[in-house]
């Protein structure tokens, strides 16, 4: 810890162990310990984790600080460099922020309304198919469905067909293995000498082998007429007329599944949860359904029209967010509302804490997808209420692509089935990165008559 009098410096939550600080609670239970202290000291104040200080930024103008500073200030660089053994070197959190910046913005055209609603077709089907293998009822673990079939979906848009057609059940697995090399443990020690790290190494090889093949195969067919991220990627050209190298295409695109694919399958999961355990928000839902997609069928227009859907899935991000927390390191001490974040420690933005202040939310810990509804509009009582998708200018690329993949799901679900929650609470999992709800998360459904 450095930098600034310690006068400006924001209060220490007293208590921690020695070194440790807080770290053991804000790994195990991280809102219970971070809405301690804010209610303790309002919307700035530290934390040490491991010798660090931490500073706690919510509300409107802590978040306001966190968004709006520059990467030069703020940087998330350095707080997610356990991803590049995953995503590959020379992309993403490995390059200079500014890089970072060029690279994402190649992804654009692969998220273009034309492409969006080629991707409704996708989804649908994607999802059609997967819910065949349900029949007429049974019982399902809700989080490993929408797991299963956000990966589908990633698989097919992202990827293309021929990955997901020829070795979908390959690229699983490869994920998986990719997926295990992204804990706790990679964020201290990335390259330790462990099973899961050597195992995560040989399927990122893996991957990069497989998309190779694939971009060498449609540019030998001079096939161009795939409309997935793949595709954009490859017909990127630079000033120089320059493609973009095969590393850095495969690395964007892992980069862009790992961002999407977990968080999706959360936020579909908790939208439905919550939906179910409130079905005076469900019936509405199911009318609109009706009336919007019987005559119609689900299309990129007629989902747009699903309000009510989307309110529920607004307040699903509110009350749940997948990413609970979100982090930057201090690298230029950053002056906030009389205090200062010396340079050398961190600062946390937390949704999860910030979307349940009752300066903010009334009865903030309420499912009420109607606070959203015109006239009153609770998120827009002040600039970064709503932030499960982030704010500013690290503002999530595929908030759009993952609320048209959310709709679908249970736009599907619900047009067949009658689904009752199994298990007497749904809690959420804070043992990983994204936060879904702790498994077994169980559903019973059964088909409606038609
Ligand atoms: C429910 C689903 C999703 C949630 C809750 C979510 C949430 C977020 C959040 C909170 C951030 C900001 C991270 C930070 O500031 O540290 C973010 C960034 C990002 N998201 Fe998403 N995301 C979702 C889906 C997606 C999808 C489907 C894609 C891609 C197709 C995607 C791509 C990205 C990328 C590339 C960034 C980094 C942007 C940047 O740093 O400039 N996300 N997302």
């Amino acid at each position: 810890m450095n930098g600034g009098s310690s006068a400006h410096l924001p209060p220490l939550l007293p208590g921690g162990l020695p070194f440790l600080g807080h770290a053991f609670d804000f790994w195990n239970r991280p809102i219970e310990l971070l809405q301690s202290g804010q209610r303790r000291f309002g919307s700035i104040w530290s934390l040490v984790l491991a010798g660090q200080r931490a500073t706690v930024l919510t509300g409107p103008e802590g978040n306001e600080a966190f968004f709006r500073a520059p990467d030069d200030v703020l940087s998330a660089r350095e707080c997610y460099q356990f991803t590049i053994p995953v995503f590959g070197p020379g992309v993403a959190y490995d390059v200079a922020p500014a890089e970072m910046d060029r690279q994402l913005a190649f992804v654009h055209p692969a998220l273009t309304e034309r492409r969006l609603r080629r991707y409704v077709e996708i989804m649908v089907e994607e999802t059609n198919q997967y819910l065949a293998s349900w029949g007429d009822s049974g019982e399902r673990d809700l989080f490993s469905s929408t797991q299963d079939i956000t990966l589908f979906i990633a698989t097919r848009c992202l990827l293309g067909e021929e990955v997901r057609r020829h070795c979908s059940s390959q690229f699983a697995e490869l994920y998986h293995d990719l997926d295990g090399g992204m804990s706790i443990l990679a964020y201290f020690f990335p390259h330790a000498p462990l099973p899961a790290f050597r195992r995560r190494d040989r399927a990122r090889e893996a991957v990069s082998t497989l998309l190779s093949g694939i971009m060498t195969a449609r540019r030998q067919a001079g096939d161009t007429t795939h409309e997935d991220f793949l595709d954009t990627l490859m017909a990127y050209r630079d000033e120089r007329n320059a493609p973009l190298p095969d590393h850095v295409i495969v690395g964007l695109l892992l980069t862009l599944i790992f961002a999407g694919q977990h968080t999706s399958a959360a936020l579909a999961a908790w939208t439905g949860i919550l939906l179910h355990q409130h079905p005076q928000y469900l019936a509405p839902v199911r009318e609109e359904l009706k009336r919007e997609l019987d005559g119609a069928g689900v299309t990129y227009e007629s989902l747009k029209r699903l309000v009510r859907l989307e309110r529920a899935m607004k307040e699903g991000e509110r009350l749940r967010p997948p990413l609970v927390m979100l982090m930057r390191a201090v690298l230029q001490p950053l002056r906030v509302n009389g205090y200062e974040l010396p340079a050398g420690s961190l600062a946390v933005a937390s949704p999860a804490v910030s979307h349940r202040l009752p300066t903010l939310y009334s009865e903030p810990d309420r499912f009420d997808p109607d606070r959203f509804a015109p006239g009153r509009e609770e998120d827009r009582r002040a600039s970064y209420a709503l932030i499960g998708f982030g704010g500013g200018k690290h503002r999530c690329l595929g908030m759009v692509f993952a609320y048209q993949q959310i709709k679908i799901i249970w736009t599907s679900i619900l047009r067949r089935y009658d689904v009752e929650l199994v298990e007497a609470t749904y809690r959420p999992d804070y043992r990983t990165l994204v936060v879904g709800p702790r498994q077994p998360c169980r559903i019973r459904y059964k088909r409606r008559p038609s």
